[in-house]
Protein backbone atom coordinates (compact mmCIF):
# COMPACT_ATOMS: atom_id res chain seq x y z
CA UNK A 1 0.00 0.00 0.00
CA UNK A 2 1.30 3.28 -0.89
CA UNK A 3 0.80 6.34 1.77
CA UNK A 4 2.60 9.73 1.93
CA UNK A 5 4.08 8.43 4.51
CA UNK A 6 5.30 5.59 3.15
CA UNK A 7 6.94 7.35 0.40
CA UNK A 8 10.85 7.19 -0.23
CA UNK A 9 12.82 10.10 0.34
CA UNK A 10 13.58 12.00 -3.16
CA UNK A 11 16.64 11.33 -4.80
CA UNK A 12 18.46 12.84 -7.59
CA UNK A 13 19.51 10.32 -10.76
CA UNK A 14 21.59 11.31 -12.80
CA UNK A 15 22.00 9.34 -16.64
CA UNK A 16 24.14 10.32 -18.93
CA UNK A 17 23.53 8.32 -22.25
CA UNK A 18 25.56 7.44 -25.13
CA UNK A 19 25.21 6.36 -28.48
CA UNK A 20 21.85 4.59 -30.33
CA UNK A 21 18.11 4.56 -29.42
CA UNK A 22 18.46 1.27 -28.07
CA UNK A 23 20.45 3.00 -25.49
CA UNK A 24 18.30 5.76 -25.12
CA UNK A 25 15.17 3.17 -24.52
CA UNK A 26 17.51 1.60 -22.24
CA UNK A 27 18.27 4.58 -19.74
CA UNK A 28 14.07 5.40 -20.08
CA UNK A 29 13.90 2.09 -18.54
CA UNK A 30 16.23 2.79 -15.97
CA UNK A 31 14.18 5.77 -14.48
CA UNK A 32 10.87 3.67 -14.61
CA UNK A 33 12.73 0.93 -12.49
CA UNK A 34 14.61 3.43 -10.10
CA UNK A 35 11.35 5.60 -9.44
CA UNK A 36 9.55 3.52 -7.41
CA UNK A 37 13.08 4.01 -5.10
CA UNK A 38 12.52 7.74 -5.08
CA UNK A 39 14.77 8.64 -7.83
CA UNK A 40 13.59 11.97 -10.24
CA UNK A 41 15.72 12.70 -12.70
CA UNK A 42 18.33 15.90 -12.90
CA UNK A 43 19.85 17.31 -15.49
CA UNK A 44 23.51 17.13 -13.88
CA UNK A 45 26.32 14.84 -12.56
CA UNK A 46 26.81 17.45 -9.66
CA UNK A 47 24.90 16.80 -6.05
CA UNK A 48 23.32 13.88 -7.96
CA UNK A 49 22.91 10.97 -5.00
CA UNK A 50 23.47 8.30 -8.21
CA UNK A 51 25.29 8.97 -11.63
CA UNK A 52 24.01 6.31 -14.42
CA UNK A 53 26.57 6.58 -17.29
CA UNK A 54 24.89 4.32 -20.10
CA UNK A 55 27.87 3.50 -22.53
CA UNK A 56 28.17 2.75 -25.99
CA UNK A 57 30.75 0.64 -27.37
CA UNK A 58 30.69 1.09 -31.29
CA UNK A 59 32.59 4.63 -31.18
CA UNK A 60 36.39 4.24 -31.62
CA UNK A 61 37.92 5.37 -28.17
CA UNK A 62 34.69 4.80 -26.81
CA UNK A 63 36.29 3.25 -23.22
CA UNK A 64 38.61 5.77 -23.06
CA UNK A 65 36.10 8.39 -23.42
CA UNK A 66 34.11 6.44 -20.29
CA UNK A 67 37.27 6.30 -18.27
CA UNK A 68 37.55 10.23 -18.91
CA UNK A 69 34.38 11.03 -17.94
CA UNK A 70 34.56 8.78 -14.83
CA UNK A 71 38.03 11.05 -14.05
CA UNK A 72 35.34 13.91 -13.60
CA UNK A 73 32.57 12.32 -12.09
CA UNK A 74 34.23 10.67 -9.09
CA UNK A 75 35.69 14.78 -8.39
CA UNK A 76 32.45 15.24 -8.02
CA UNK A 77 32.16 12.50 -5.81
CA UNK A 78 34.90 14.06 -3.57
CA UNK A 79 33.29 17.27 -3.63
CA UNK A 80 30.09 15.46 -1.99
CA UNK A 81 31.85 13.64 0.22
CA UNK A 82 31.58 10.48 -1.20
CA UNK A 83 27.79 10.91 -0.90
CA UNK A 84 27.23 9.96 -4.29
CA UNK A 85 26.56 6.07 -5.82
CA UNK A 86 28.16 5.70 -9.93
CA UNK A 87 27.05 3.07 -12.14
CA UNK A 88 28.28 2.33 -15.56
CA UNK A 89 25.90 0.66 -17.84
CA UNK A 90 25.56 -0.10 -20.99
CA UNK A 91 28.22 -1.86 -24.32
CA UNK A 92 31.53 -0.73 -22.36
CA UNK A 93 30.51 -1.72 -19.11
CA UNK A 94 29.45 -5.74 -20.99
CA UNK A 95 33.07 -5.11 -22.60
CA UNK A 96 35.36 -4.16 -19.56
CA UNK A 97 33.28 -5.51 -16.56
CA UNK A 98 34.92 -5.74 -13.51
CA UNK A 99 38.11 -3.72 -15.58
CA UNK A 100 36.26 -0.54 -15.03
CA UNK A 101 36.31 -0.92 -10.91
CA UNK A 102 39.42 -1.94 -10.85
CA UNK A 103 40.42 1.55 -13.20
CA UNK A 104 38.19 3.91 -11.51
CA UNK A 105 37.41 2.70 -7.57
CA UNK A 106 35.05 5.38 -7.49
CA UNK A 107 32.59 3.47 -9.43
CA UNK A 108 30.31 1.38 -7.16
CA UNK A 109 28.14 -0.92 -10.20
CA UNK A 110 28.88 -2.08 -13.24
CA UNK A 111 25.99 -3.77 -15.29
CA UNK A 112 25.70 -5.29 -18.70
CA UNK A 113 22.48 -4.04 -21.05
CA UNK A 114 20.84 -7.47 -20.12
CA UNK A 115 20.71 -6.58 -16.67
CA UNK A 116 18.29 -3.02 -15.66
CA UNK A 117 15.90 -5.22 -13.83
CA UNK A 118 18.32 -5.48 -10.90
CA UNK A 119 19.95 -2.04 -10.93
CA UNK A 120 16.78 -1.19 -8.20
CA UNK A 121 18.42 -3.90 -6.28
CA UNK A 122 21.96 -3.54 -6.47
CA UNK A 123 21.59 0.56 -6.30
CA UNK A 124 19.59 -0.47 -2.80
CA UNK A 125 22.63 -2.86 -1.49
CA UNK A 126 25.30 -0.17 -2.76
CA UNK A 127 23.69 2.69 -0.80
CA UNK A 128 23.11 0.70 2.21
CA UNK A 129 26.96 -0.93 2.38
CA UNK A 130 28.78 1.97 1.63
CA UNK A 131 31.65 0.51 0.07
CA UNK A 132 30.03 -2.53 -1.37
CA UNK A 133 31.02 -3.16 -5.28
CA UNK A 134 29.12 -4.79 -7.24
CA UNK A 135 28.85 -5.67 -10.89
CA UNK A 136 26.43 -8.45 -12.80
CA UNK A 137 27.56 -11.60 -14.45
CA UNK A 138 26.40 -10.53 -17.28
CA UNK A 139 24.29 -13.66 -18.11
CA UNK A 140 21.97 -13.33 -20.94
CA UNK A 141 18.67 -13.29 -19.25
CA UNK A 142 15.39 -12.72 -20.78
CA UNK A 143 15.38 -9.41 -19.57
CA UNK A 144 12.27 -8.34 -21.36
CA UNK A 145 10.46 -10.50 -18.92
CA UNK A 146 12.05 -8.73 -15.32
CA UNK A 147 11.37 -5.39 -17.00
CA UNK A 148 8.01 -3.91 -15.22
CA UNK A 149 5.53 -3.88 -18.44
CA UNK A 150 4.11 0.33 -17.71
CA UNK A 151 5.75 3.15 -18.37
CA UNK A 152 5.63 6.87 -17.89
CA UNK A 153 5.65 8.34 -21.32
CA UNK A 154 7.28 11.62 -21.92
CA UNK A 155 5.58 13.59 -24.86
CA UNK A 156 3.38 12.19 -28.03
CA UNK A 157 5.89 9.85 -28.99
CA UNK A 158 7.92 7.00 -27.78
CA UNK A 159 10.34 4.11 -28.26
CA UNK A 160 8.96 0.15 -27.70
CA UNK A 161 12.07 -1.94 -27.66
CA UNK A 162 10.23 -5.93 -29.25
CA UNK A 163 13.59 -7.21 -30.13
CA UNK A 164 17.32 -7.23 -28.75
CA UNK A 165 20.85 -8.61 -29.48
CA UNK A 166 22.48 -9.32 -33.34
CA UNK A 167 23.80 -13.00 -34.59
CA UNK A 168 24.94 -11.62 -37.55
CA UNK A 169 28.48 -10.85 -36.99
CA UNK A 170 29.64 -8.25 -39.59
CA UNK A 171 33.42 -8.84 -39.33
CA UNK A 172 33.75 -4.83 -38.14
CA UNK A 173 30.85 -5.05 -35.45
CA UNK A 174 31.02 -5.43 -31.41
CA UNK A 175 27.31 -5.36 -31.06
CA UNK A 176 27.07 -9.31 -31.25
CA UNK A 177 29.78 -9.50 -28.55
CA UNK A 178 28.20 -7.12 -26.32
CA UNK A 179 24.51 -6.89 -26.81
CA UNK A 180 23.81 -10.76 -27.23
CA UNK A 181 22.14 -13.31 -29.56
CA UNK A 182 18.61 -11.60 -30.93
CA UNK A 183 15.95 -11.86 -28.77
CA UNK A 184 12.08 -11.20 -29.85
CA UNK A 185 9.66 -9.80 -27.23
CA UNK A 186 6.09 -11.66 -27.25
CA UNK A 187 3.61 -9.97 -28.85
CA UNK A 188 1.47 -9.79 -25.60
CA UNK A 189 4.33 -7.91 -23.86
CA UNK A 190 4.09 -5.50 -26.89
CA UNK A 191 0.73 -4.91 -27.25
CA UNK A 192 0.18 -4.35 -23.37
CA UNK A 193 3.44 -2.11 -23.21
CA UNK A 194 1.96 0.11 -26.58
CA UNK A 195 -1.89 0.21 -24.97
CA UNK A 196 0.10 1.48 -21.84
CA UNK A 197 1.76 4.52 -24.16
CA UNK A 198 -1.25 4.97 -26.07
CA UNK A 199 -3.61 5.55 -23.17
CA UNK A 200 -0.59 8.47 -21.69
CA UNK A 201 -1.04 10.35 -25.37
CA UNK A 202 1.26 8.88 -27.34
CA UNK A 203 0.60 8.77 -30.69
CA UNK A 204 3.63 7.84 -32.40
CA UNK A 205 5.41 4.81 -31.17
CA UNK A 206 9.16 3.84 -32.93
CA UNK A 207 9.80 0.39 -32.54
CA UNK A 208 13.67 -1.00 -31.54
CA UNK A 209 15.58 -3.65 -31.86
CA UNK A 210 19.57 -3.83 -33.10
CA UNK A 211 17.56 -6.44 -35.58
CA UNK A 212 14.22 -4.99 -35.35
CA UNK A 213 12.64 -6.61 -38.61
CA UNK A 214 14.39 -10.43 -37.54
CA UNK A 215 11.48 -9.71 -34.59
CA UNK A 216 9.32 -12.89 -34.94
CA UNK A 217 6.57 -14.14 -32.28
CA UNK A 218 3.63 -16.60 -31.82
CA UNK A 219 0.12 -14.92 -32.56
CA UNK A 220 -1.85 -14.31 -29.07
CA UNK A 221 -4.39 -16.66 -29.89
CA UNK A 222 -5.77 -17.95 -32.73
CA UNK A 223 -9.09 -16.16 -31.89
CA UNK A 224 -7.39 -13.00 -31.81
CA UNK A 225 -5.77 -13.41 -34.82
CA UNK A 226 -8.52 -13.81 -36.85
CA UNK A 227 -8.90 -10.98 -38.96
CA UNK A 228 -5.58 -10.31 -39.33
CA UNK A 229 -4.10 -13.25 -40.74
CA UNK A 230 -4.04 -16.12 -38.71
CA UNK A 231 -0.77 -17.83 -39.35
CA UNK A 232 0.79 -18.77 -35.78
CA UNK A 233 4.10 -17.23 -36.28
CA UNK A 234 4.13 -13.60 -36.70
CA UNK A 235 6.84 -10.77 -38.08
CA UNK A 236 7.37 -7.52 -37.78
CA UNK A 237 4.55 -6.71 -40.78
CA UNK A 238 1.87 -8.03 -38.42
CA UNK A 239 3.13 -6.88 -35.52
CA UNK A 240 2.66 -3.24 -36.96
CA UNK A 241 -0.56 -3.92 -38.08
CA UNK A 242 -1.80 -4.94 -34.95
CA UNK A 243 -0.13 -2.33 -32.68
CA UNK A 244 -2.19 0.26 -35.73
CA UNK A 245 -5.38 -1.09 -34.61
CA UNK A 246 -5.05 0.58 -31.14
CA UNK A 247 -6.99 3.55 -30.42
CA UNK A 248 -4.97 6.87 -30.56
CA UNK A 249 -1.36 5.41 -31.79
CA UNK A 250 -1.39 7.44 -35.37
CA UNK A 251 2.31 6.61 -36.39
CA UNK A 252 4.19 3.45 -36.24
CA UNK A 253 8.24 3.70 -37.46
CA UNK A 254 10.88 0.77 -36.59
CA UNK A 255 14.50 1.05 -36.74
CA UNK A 256 17.15 -0.65 -37.57
CA UNK A 257 16.88 -3.02 -39.98
CA UNK A 258 19.03 -5.52 -41.79
CA UNK A 259 17.79 -6.35 -45.85
CA UNK A 260 18.49 -10.18 -44.79
CA UNK A 261 15.49 -10.28 -42.50
CA UNK A 262 13.35 -7.92 -44.86
CA UNK A 263 10.69 -10.13 -45.62
CA UNK A 264 7.63 -9.35 -48.36
CA UNK A 265 5.19 -8.79 -45.69
CA UNK A 266 6.81 -6.04 -43.98
CA UNK A 267 7.46 -4.39 -47.21
CA UNK A 268 3.37 -5.05 -47.46
CA UNK A 269 2.63 -3.36 -44.45
CA UNK A 270 4.19 -0.32 -45.97
CA UNK A 271 1.36 -0.60 -48.78
CA UNK A 272 -1.67 -1.42 -46.55
CA UNK A 273 -1.22 0.13 -42.88
CA UNK A 274 -1.95 3.35 -43.12
CA UNK A 275 -0.05 4.79 -39.41
CA UNK A 276 3.45 2.86 -41.34
CA UNK A 277 5.28 5.97 -41.61
CA UNK A 278 7.13 6.53 -44.53
CA UNK A 279 10.56 5.86 -43.99
CA UNK A 280 13.10 2.74 -43.76
CA UNK A 281 16.33 2.90 -41.96
CA UNK A 282 18.39 -0.16 -44.02
CA UNK A 283 22.11 -0.07 -43.24
CA UNK A 284 23.87 -1.24 -46.67
CA UNK A 285 27.34 -0.67 -45.46
CA UNK A 286 29.14 -0.70 -48.57
CA UNK A 287 27.82 -1.08 -52.46
CA UNK A 288 30.84 -3.57 -53.62
CA UNK A 289 29.80 -7.05 -53.46
CA UNK A 290 33.33 -7.95 -52.44
CA UNK A 291 33.28 -5.87 -49.79
CA UNK A 292 29.93 -7.10 -48.47
CA UNK A 293 31.42 -10.58 -48.45
CA UNK A 294 34.62 -9.45 -46.27
CA UNK A 295 31.97 -7.90 -43.92
CA UNK A 296 29.72 -10.98 -43.93
CA UNK A 297 26.75 -8.75 -44.32
CA UNK A 298 25.16 -11.97 -45.93
CA UNK A 299 23.51 -10.05 -48.81
CA UNK A 300 24.65 -8.24 -52.41
CA UNK A 301 24.58 -4.85 -53.84
CA UNK A 302 21.58 -6.11 -56.31
CA UNK A 303 19.56 -7.83 -52.94
CA UNK A 304 19.56 -4.34 -51.24
CA UNK A 305 19.01 -2.42 -54.70
CA UNK A 306 15.54 -4.88 -55.22
CA UNK A 307 14.39 -4.82 -51.45
CA UNK A 308 14.30 -0.80 -52.30
CA UNK A 309 12.86 -0.89 -55.53
CA UNK A 310 10.08 -3.19 -53.46
CA UNK A 311 9.84 -0.26 -50.60
CA UNK A 312 9.23 2.21 -53.53
CA UNK A 313 6.05 0.16 -55.28
CA UNK A 314 5.03 -0.46 -51.86
CA UNK A 315 4.75 2.99 -50.14
CA UNK A 316 6.20 5.45 -53.34
CA UNK A 317 7.31 8.37 -51.25
CA UNK A 318 9.04 6.75 -48.72
CA UNK A 319 12.37 7.92 -47.14
CA UNK A 320 15.09 5.46 -47.84
CA UNK A 321 18.02 6.24 -45.26
CA UNK A 322 21.53 3.83 -44.79
CA UNK A 323 24.51 3.33 -43.15
CA UNK A 324 27.46 3.30 -45.00
CA UNK A 325 31.59 2.40 -43.72
CA UNK A 326 34.15 3.84 -46.37
CA UNK A 327 37.99 2.21 -45.81
CA UNK A 328 37.14 -1.15 -44.64
CA UNK A 329 40.24 -3.63 -45.45
CA UNK A 330 40.73 -3.93 -48.93
CA UNK A 331 38.58 -1.29 -49.99
CA UNK A 332 39.53 -0.38 -54.00
CA UNK A 333 38.78 2.92 -55.60
CA UNK A 334 36.47 0.18 -57.68
CA UNK A 335 34.94 -0.94 -54.49
CA UNK A 336 34.44 2.43 -53.22
CA UNK A 337 32.78 4.06 -56.42
CA UNK A 338 30.52 0.84 -56.41
CA UNK A 339 29.48 2.47 -53.10
CA UNK A 340 29.03 5.96 -54.63
CA UNK A 341 26.94 4.24 -57.80
CA UNK A 342 24.72 2.71 -55.22
CA UNK A 343 24.36 5.89 -53.58
CA UNK A 344 22.86 7.60 -57.03
CA UNK A 345 21.00 4.57 -57.78
CA UNK A 346 19.20 5.20 -54.54
CA UNK A 347 19.08 8.42 -53.82
CA UNK A 348 18.64 8.95 -50.13
CA UNK A 349 16.61 10.69 -47.52
CA UNK A 350 19.43 10.81 -44.74
CA UNK A 351 22.13 8.75 -44.35
CA UNK A 352 25.38 8.06 -41.92
CA UNK A 353 28.56 7.47 -42.97
CA UNK A 354 31.70 6.53 -40.93
CA UNK A 355 35.47 5.88 -41.36
CA UNK A 356 36.06 2.70 -40.83
CA UNK A 357 37.72 1.73 -37.28
CA UNK A 358 38.80 -1.48 -36.11
CA UNK A 359 37.14 -2.76 -33.09
CA UNK A 360 39.64 -4.96 -30.83
CA UNK A 361 38.20 -8.97 -31.03
CA UNK A 362 36.41 -8.61 -34.79
CA UNK A 363 37.52 -10.59 -37.49
CA UNK A 364 38.25 -7.74 -39.69
CA UNK A 365 40.48 -6.03 -36.92
CA UNK A 366 42.90 -8.95 -38.06
CA UNK A 367 42.52 -8.39 -42.30
CA UNK A 368 44.86 -7.14 -44.45
CA UNK A 369 44.84 -4.61 -46.90
CA UNK A 370 44.51 -1.72 -44.34
CA UNK A 371 43.08 1.70 -46.41
CA UNK A 372 45.49 4.60 -45.35
CA UNK A 373 43.91 7.04 -43.25
CA UNK A 374 43.98 10.11 -46.13
CA UNK A 375 42.49 7.76 -48.28
CA UNK A 376 39.40 6.82 -46.28
CA UNK A 377 39.22 10.64 -45.37
CA UNK A 378 39.18 11.52 -48.77
CA UNK A 379 36.39 8.79 -49.72
CA UNK A 380 34.05 10.16 -46.67
CA UNK A 381 33.98 13.47 -47.76
CA UNK A 382 33.12 12.54 -51.34
CA UNK A 383 30.55 10.40 -50.19
CA UNK A 384 28.97 12.97 -47.26
CA UNK A 385 29.19 15.54 -50.23
CA UNK A 386 26.96 13.41 -52.32
CA UNK A 387 24.40 12.08 -49.45
CA UNK A 388 24.01 15.81 -48.24
CA UNK A 389 23.34 16.89 -52.02
CA UNK A 390 20.64 13.85 -52.16
CA UNK A 391 19.38 14.70 -48.39
CA UNK A 392 19.20 18.64 -49.15
CA UNK A 393 16.95 17.82 -51.99
CA UNK A 394 14.57 15.41 -50.37
CA UNK A 395 14.59 18.04 -47.84
CA UNK A 396 13.83 20.86 -50.35
CA UNK A 397 10.92 18.26 -52.64
CA UNK A 398 8.42 19.10 -49.50
CA UNK A 399 8.38 22.88 -50.31
CA UNK A 400 5.05 23.77 -51.42
CA UNK A 401 3.51 21.16 -49.98
CA UNK A 402 1.02 20.63 -46.81
CA UNK A 403 1.88 17.91 -44.98
CA UNK A 404 0.75 16.48 -41.05
CA UNK A 405 3.58 17.50 -38.91
CA UNK A 406 3.23 15.80 -35.23
CA UNK A 407 3.87 18.58 -32.92
CA UNK A 408 6.62 17.57 -30.36
CA UNK A 409 7.78 20.65 -28.63
CA UNK A 410 8.63 24.20 -28.04
CA UNK A 411 10.76 26.05 -30.46
CA UNK A 412 13.83 27.92 -30.01
CA UNK A 413 12.00 31.25 -30.61
CA UNK A 414 8.87 32.77 -28.77
CA UNK A 415 5.88 31.33 -30.27
CA UNK A 416 7.65 28.66 -32.44
CA UNK A 417 6.79 24.72 -32.24
CA UNK A 418 8.68 22.25 -33.36
CA UNK A 419 7.35 18.85 -34.88
CA UNK A 420 8.00 15.99 -37.02
CA UNK A 421 7.01 14.76 -40.62
CA UNK A 422 5.82 11.43 -41.73
CA UNK A 423 9.32 11.41 -43.39
CA UNK A 424 11.19 11.72 -39.78
CA UNK A 425 11.99 15.22 -40.97
CA UNK A 426 12.52 18.09 -37.98
CA UNK A 427 9.97 20.52 -39.27
CA UNK A 428 9.70 24.40 -37.51
CA UNK A 429 6.88 26.68 -37.76
CA UNK A 430 4.89 29.85 -35.69
CA UNK A 431 2.14 28.09 -33.59
CA UNK A 432 0.27 27.96 -30.12
CA UNK A 433 1.40 26.10 -27.69
CA UNK A 434 -1.65 24.24 -27.60
CA UNK A 435 -1.09 22.40 -30.96
CA UNK A 436 1.35 20.03 -28.40
CA UNK A 437 0.82 16.46 -29.19
CA UNK A 438 -1.87 17.04 -32.09
CA UNK A 439 -1.15 16.34 -35.90
CA UNK A 440 -1.41 19.60 -37.94
CA UNK A 441 -1.56 20.08 -41.39
CA UNK A 442 1.72 22.64 -41.52
CA UNK A 443 3.06 23.84 -45.44
CA UNK A 444 6.47 23.80 -46.07
CA UNK A 445 8.05 27.09 -47.08
CA UNK A 446 11.57 26.67 -46.43
CA UNK A 447 14.37 23.64 -46.49
CA UNK A 448 17.90 23.02 -45.28
CA UNK A 449 19.80 20.11 -44.40
CA UNK A 450 18.49 19.21 -41.21
CA UNK A 451 15.39 20.67 -41.11
CA UNK A 452 11.79 22.43 -43.22
CA UNK A 453 10.60 25.56 -41.89
CA UNK A 454 6.43 25.94 -42.35
CA UNK A 455 3.65 27.62 -41.79
CA UNK A 456 0.34 26.32 -39.74
CA UNK A 457 -2.39 25.24 -42.63
CA UNK A 458 -4.75 25.45 -39.90
CA UNK A 459 -4.99 25.39 -36.04
CA UNK A 460 -7.11 21.95 -35.75
CA UNK A 461 -6.23 18.34 -36.01
CA UNK A 462 -5.17 17.21 -39.75
CA UNK A 463 -7.42 14.41 -41.23
N1 LIG B 1 33.90 1.14 -37.88
C1 LIG B 1 33.15 2.12 -38.45
N2 LIG B 1 31.80 2.15 -38.39
C2 LIG B 1 31.20 1.16 -37.70
N3 LIG B 1 29.88 0.92 -37.48
C3 LIG B 1 29.79 -0.19 -36.72
N4 LIG B 1 31.01 -0.69 -36.46
C4 LIG B 1 31.91 0.13 -37.07
C5 LIG B 1 33.33 0.14 -37.18
N5 LIG B 1 34.08 -0.81 -36.64
C6 LIG B 1 28.80 1.72 -38.05
C7 LIG B 1 27.93 0.89 -39.03
C8 LIG B 1 26.66 0.68 -38.25
C9 LIG B 1 26.60 1.96 -37.42
C10 LIG B 1 25.69 1.90 -36.24
O1 LIG B 1 27.93 2.16 -37.00
O2 LIG B 1 27.68 1.66 -40.20
O3 LIG B 1 25.52 0.50 -39.08
FE1 LIG C 1 26.48 -5.04 -36.07
FE2 LIG C 1 25.95 -6.24 -38.40
FE3 LIG C 1 24.52 -6.87 -36.21
FE4 LIG C 1 24.20 -4.47 -37.38
S1 LIG C 1 23.74 -6.47 -38.28
S2 LIG C 1 24.41 -4.88 -35.17
S3 LIG C 1 26.27 -4.00 -38.07
S4 LIG C 1 26.69 -7.26 -36.52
Amino acid sequence: MTSETSRPEPKRLFIKTYGCQMNVYDSERMRDVLRPLGYQPVETADNADLVVLNTCHIREKATEKVYSELGQIKKMKEAAGGRMTIAVAGCVAQAEGAEIMRRQPAVDLVLGPQAYHKLPEMVARASRAVGERLETEFETLEKFDALPKTREADGPTAFLSVQEGCDKFCTFCVVPYTRGAELSRPVDDIIFEARNLAAQGVREISLLGQNVNAWHGAAPTLRQAQGEGSQAEWGLGQLVRHIAKIGGIDRIRYTTSHPRDMDDDLIAAHGDTEAMMPFLHLPVQSGSNTILKAMNRGHTAEHYLDIMRKMREAQPDIALASDFIVGFPGESDKDFEDTMNLVREVNYAIAYSFKYSPRPGTPAADMFGHVPDDVATERLHALQALLWEQQRAFNASKIGQTIPVLVTGKGRLDGQMHGRSPWQQAVHFDAPASTYGQIVNVKIVGATLNALAGELAHAVEAA
